[in-house]
């Protein structure tokens, strides 16, 4: 029997996978982490810290499964997207990591129009120049932290210094490459005409490669320290949606899945290059070779459930740790008896300003229509629903560009939930359905590995033999048309405050 390890470094905490080669789970483990906001719109990760929680992540599975390290035949990475891991010429970290959500970078995403201007930017990257991703979040560190700046020798994404870690090789990947906005999407290569206008040094930056080539084989160190063997492939893998995508079955045009992880992503899969002018949605390279992917971003999607169950719900956290459930089971079914609407409560899930469709680091969460009858779990049920007509933002840019969404998928943590997943089949209008098996990135990535250790002949051939489906969410004719009014009415709430957000933040 052949295996394969899947990592998925995510942002509340590391979880690896020891599949075999029909994507069955023989053992997974996860490692949780801190994120850091040293200040409001700041967000931080150790890199330190994912190091650690994947070492002993792969070491635990290993030892959980007691499959022989000489049937491991592939290992393959994924991450949160657009983290700017900075090192030195050392290898020794140089700063935490500025990570995804992280909004400081307003001033540089300005310097990137001035220098190369906002047409050049989306011809050569797919994309505006966006405060979360990589290249403002290296003009900034040049800005606001020379001394560190003139220490740079290799700038890594989050899952390529944990590739770093196990090889010993400075690589990447076209689809968490995508989001460094350093790379020609078209062209899939660094652009050095970007490079240069930035004053990126190529050297710093790893190799591209595509998402299921070999990158490397385990350093002798790293063979030992986790018990595999030094021969063992990690291939380039892929960011956290490219991976989650291909988990899912994500892998021909008309199919799409929607992801409720810390942030909410609606992705679909298409075999040519198709961009939002407007720059609403993103256009990356997919983990296939040769194709591409639109996806749109929701900042806060978990993060809100898990602001609100951190801030608010310390009853059901206690209930849930007695009785053995989990505490979102628990919050699920609080949210279930509350009708549909909140009672009139409706909740703009900007905690981390918002990407699809404002393009605004300076958003930030609002309850709206809050009155003396609301209760704990109408807030609750306002933020799940919130967060929801976030997501349908994102499928109305898809249905403009007429990029087709109809064969939807759910994943993520968000995706196991019954109530969140039929409110997206009936804010959507269409039937959602779930992957059988619940480890997206983790599995996706073990796929590409697959088919890097010769498995099977391609990512499509993979996913055929491994990808199933399992339960079917239909709309309920009822509830659409009661959340369309209310979604009209969402639509309505940020443009009316736009401006009211900018001078909060100015103050
Ligand atoms: C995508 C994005 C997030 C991160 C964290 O552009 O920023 O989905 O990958 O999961």
């Amino acid at each position: 029997m052949s295996y394969i390890i899947g990592v998925d470094c995510g942002t509340s905490g590391t979880k690896t996978v020891l599949f075999d080669h029909t994507g069955a789970v023989i053992a997974s483990e996860t490692i949780e982490y801190p994120m850091y906001q040293p200040k409001n719109g700041y967000a931080e990760q150790d890199p330190i810290h994912w190091k650690k929680a994947m070492l002993d992540t792969i070491k635990s599975v290993m030892a959980k499964s007691g499959v022989s390290k000489d049937d491991v035949k592939g290992i393959g990475i994924s991450g949160q997207m657009h983290g700017l891991v900075l090192l030195d010429k050392d290898n020794n970290v140089l700063r935490p990591s500025i990570i995804w959500c992280d909004q400081r970078t307003g001033a540089e995403v300005e310097e990137m129009n001035r220098t190369v201007g906002r047409e050049k930017l989306v011809e050569i990257t797919a994309n505006p120049a966006l405060t979360g991703w990589t290249a403002a979040k290296i003009l900034w560190v040049r800005n606001n932290e020379p001394e560190i700046f003139s220490r740079i020798a290799h700038i890594l994404l989050p899952k390529d210094y944990l590739r770093l870690i196990l090889t010993g090789e400075y690589a990447t990947e076209v689809s968490d490459a995508s989001g460094m906005q350093l790379l020609d999407v078209p062209g899939r290569k660094w652009s050095d005409e970007l490079l240069s206008a930035f004053g990126i040094d190529k050297s710093w930056l790893g190799q591209v490669y595509e998402s299921c080539e070999v990158t490397g084989t385990l350093t002798k160190a790293m063979a030992d320290e986790l018990g595999l063997n030094k021969s063992t492939i990690v291939v380039g893998g892929a960011g956290d949606n490219a991976a989650a995508a291909v988990g899912t079955g994500v892998v021909e045009d008309g199919k799409a899945f929607t992801t409720i992880g810390t942030s909410g992503v609606v992705f679909a899969h298409t075999s040519s290059i198709s961009i939002d002018k407007a720059g609403r949605v993103h256009t990356c390279c997919a983990a296939v070779p040769g194709a591409w992917h639109v996806m749109g971003v929701t900042q806060g999607a978990g993060l809100s459930l898990k602001w609100f169950r951190d801030n608010f719900c310390s009853s059901e956290k206690e209930t849930a740790r007695l009785m053995g459930v989990d505490e979102y089971y628990l919050m699920d079914k609080a949210a279930e008896k509350v009708p549909v609407g909140a009672n009139k409560l409706l909740y703009l899930p900007y905690l981390m300003g918002e990407r699809t469709p404002h393009l605004d680091p300076d958003a930030r969460g609002v309850f709206f229509g809050l009155s003396a009858i609301h209760t704990r779990s109408d807030m609750l049920r306002a933020v799940m629903e919130g967060v929801t007509y976030s997501l349908r933002d994102c499928v109305e840019v898809f249905r403009e560009m007429k990029v087709s969404v109809s064969d939807m998928m759910a994943c993520g943590g968000g995706g196991s939930s019954p109530l969140w997943r039929s409110m997206l089949a009936d804010l959507y209008n269409c039937n959602v359905k779930t992957a059988a098996s619940k480890e997206g990135p983790a599995l996706g990535v073990a796929i590409l590995a697959s088919v890097g250790a010769g498995l099977y002949s391609s990512v499509q051939e993979a996913c055929g033999a491994i990808v199933r489906t399992d339960k079917v969410q239909a709309p309920d004719s009822e509830k659409v048309p009661e959340y369309e009014k209310y979604y009209q009415l969402y639509r309505e709430i940020y443009p009316a405050l736009k401006e009211k957000f900018a001078a909060l933040s100015a103050l």
